[in-house]
């Protein structure tokens, strides 16, 4: 069975896409067969970060409406066999997106042999949001280190605790939180939130913690999500958050601000 995993958050912003496109291709690297879909109707943001903006040619909702077939819209990515990308629509307005529509996809996807199906919601607690999250196996719930982003969390826990299918078969759905844009410097200065303030305050397993980095935003611009970059902390601390959703035990790392050595600080290092 394929498992479904819904990448979202209260307070829009605080790196949904960014995750879902990560987690998508580190699963894929990890020779997982992964369909990641952008459920942002409108925006269409997830296939811009995935590099391949250019070769969309039908999206989701075609599918729904059963405008076009799965195999027409799915976007095959060029590094990776296994991954594929369901666009979002740019012209079409909300509601064309139903949750028999969706069921549908998620079912051929299923049949398709997928591993896992990423849904990378849009923000906010509309129509969107739920669809994203209503069929999930599990869900990741991307927070900031900022008190307006907790505070929107607690919203998205109290839905994926009554509004999922799961919920409805009396089953539960244990969240897992990311904790994304995370700076320690800022913390140490009070600025921001520390991780055992978030987790106290949600009281959610920690899946990873991300730190602040602007690659970030040069991988979004080359099209290459940043857990491609091993170079970076970032790339590195979500291919951790994957290894973890697939059972491994890795150590939180780039958690705290790095102390400089003896010899780095005598030579400027
Ligand atoms: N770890 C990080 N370090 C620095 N910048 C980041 C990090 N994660 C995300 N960003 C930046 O934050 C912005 C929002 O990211 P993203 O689009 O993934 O958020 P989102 O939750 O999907 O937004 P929306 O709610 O609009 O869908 C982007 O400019 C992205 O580059
Ligand atoms: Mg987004």
């Amino acid at each position: 069975m394929a498992e479904i995993i819904v990448v979202t958050s209260g307070k829009g912003g605080v790196g949904k896409t960014t995750t879902s496109a990560s987690i998508a291709c580190g699963l894929a690297r990890r020779g997982k067969k992964v369909a990641v879909i952008d459920f942002d109707v409108g925006l269409r943001n997830l296939d811009l970060i995935m590099g391949c903006e250019r070769r969309v040619v039908y999206d989701f909702i075609n599918v729904t409406q059963g405008e076009a077939t799965l195999k027409q819209a799915l976007i095959k990515d060029k590094r990776f066999d296994t991954l594929f990308v369901l666009a979002a629509s740019q012209t079409r307005d909300k509601d064309a997106l139903t949750k028999e529509g969706v069921e549908k996809v998620l079912k051929d996807l299923d049949a398709d042999g997928f591993d896992f199906i990423v849904c990378d919601s849009p923000a906010g607690i509309e129509k969107g949001a739920f669809l994203a999250m209503y069929y999930a196996d599990k869900a990741i719930v991307v927070v900031n280190p900022e008190v307006s982003s907790v505070r929107d969390s607690d919203r998205i826990l109290g839905l994926l605790d009554s509004k999922t299918r799961r919920a409805e078969e009396g089953k539960t759905l244990v969240p897992n939180l990311l904790l994304t844009r995370y700076n320690p410097g800022r913390v140490e200065t009070g600025e921001m939130l520390s991780i055992k303030d978030v987790e106290e305050v949600l009281g959610l397993k920690t899946l990873g913690i991300i730190p602040e980095s602007g690659d970030v935003l040069n991988a979004s611009n080359k099209g290459e999500p940043v857990i491609l970059d091993l170079e970076s902390p970032a790339g590195q601390a979500y291919d951790d958050a994957v290894a973890r959703l697939l059972g491994e035990d890795r150590p939180m790392r780039f958690t705290s601000i790095e102390k400089k050595g003896f010899f780095s600080k005598l030579f400027g290092g």
